[in-house]
């Protein structure tokens, strides 16, 4: 799959994001090792704690179907500047994977490229077997 296909599988789930509140409609795009891709949209809530983020939804998405190895992750937004994922998100992201590449794309199209290892370099690990 090119970056081009999970950009677009990105944005084609970005119609579904549920972001009444904020108006910030946020896809993501989760290329499995295994070649299955599994997408998320941010889903908020009138408590609005309680929203999720996309990248999060997505990952859960796919532990959920069994995939837990990744090769990419495309990050689409509704906004003019590329929107880096939050910090909440990229502990989430590290737990799968630690060199994941994630693209991240504006609604104009403009693309950064990077990885969860240059965005998260000193994740929480405590709990984790060596
Ligand atoms: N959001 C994401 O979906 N991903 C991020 O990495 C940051 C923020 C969502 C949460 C909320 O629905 C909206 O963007 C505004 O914060």
């Amino acid at each position: 799959m090119t970056d081009d296909q999970l950009i677009q599988e990105a944005r084609t789930a970005i119609g579904n994001a549920y972001a009444p509140y904020s108006g910030f409609s946020v896809g993501a795009a989760l290329l499995a090792s295994d070649g299955r891709v599994f997408t998320g949209v941010n889903v908020e809530n009138a408590s609005v704690g309680l929203s999720v983020c996309a990248e999060r939804n997505a990952i859960a998405k796919a532990v959920s179907e069994g995939a837990r190895e990744f090769e990419k992750m495309a990050i689409v937004t509704n906004s003019d500047e590329p929107t880096m994922p939050c910090g909440v998100c990229r502990q989430v992201i590290w737990e799968f994977s630690q060199d994941l590449p994630i693209l991240i794309e504006a609604s104009g199209g403009s693309r950064v490229a990077t990885t969860i290892a240059e965005l998260f370099p000193h994740p929480f690990t405590t709990y984790r077997q060596p």
